[in-house]
């Protein structure tokens, strides 16, 4: 039975190691903790049997000075586990809590040719509009998803 917990720093080093192996961009733990040290409501884990299984990484800020927007930085679930819905739980427990303090919009990116995280976001109603050219270390461009609760 998968639970959805709020992330806790204990679970730091798995959720770098999970997230490293599937995204491409070399995040460090500096940005771990910049978004959960100063958002730690909109981050969560979901455990199986005890072991951390995915992750999702998020935060909520006013955006240039004008709408408060949620922002999904990471998600993964290992892929022994995918298919089973995991990472939905995990995105909604993320938006709901955006949803409850106020959020206007919600974002993310994801890099162009990633078809199961597309297909993923737009199941979710999110919808894409903005190319983002070389946006990545890695020189791949990404897509820009908006959804407005
Ligand atoms: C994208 C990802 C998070 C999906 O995790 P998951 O737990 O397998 O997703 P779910 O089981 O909740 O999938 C829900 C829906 O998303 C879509 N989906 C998920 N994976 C898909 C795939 N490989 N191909 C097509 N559609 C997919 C399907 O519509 C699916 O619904 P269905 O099972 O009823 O068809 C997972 O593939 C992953 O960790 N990928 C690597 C990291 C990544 O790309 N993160 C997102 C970019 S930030």
């Amino acid at each position: 039975m998968v639970e959805i917990v709020p992330y806790h720093h204990k679970y730091l080093e798995e959720v770098c190691q999970l997230i490293k192996k599937d995204l491409s961009e070399p995040y460090s733990k500096y940005v771990y903790r910049y978004f959960v040290h100063q958002w730690p409501e909109y981050s969560f884990v979901a455990l199986l049997d005890g072991q951390m299984v995915g992750a999702v990484i998020s935060k909520q800020d006013i955006h240039r000075g004008q709408s408060l927007r949620g922002y999904i930085a990471m998600l993964a679930v290992k892929d022994s586990h995918r298919g089973k819905g995991i990472a939905t739980l995990l995105t909604k427990a993320s938006l709901n809590v955006m949803i409850e303090k106020g959020a206007q919009e919600i974002v993310l990116e994801t890099e162009v040719d990633n078809d199961a995280a597309m297909y993923f976001y737009e199941r979710l109603g999110f919808c894409r509009y903005k190319r983002l050219f070389r946006y990545y270390l890695n020189g791949t461009d990404a897509f820009r998803y908006i959804l407005y609760p």
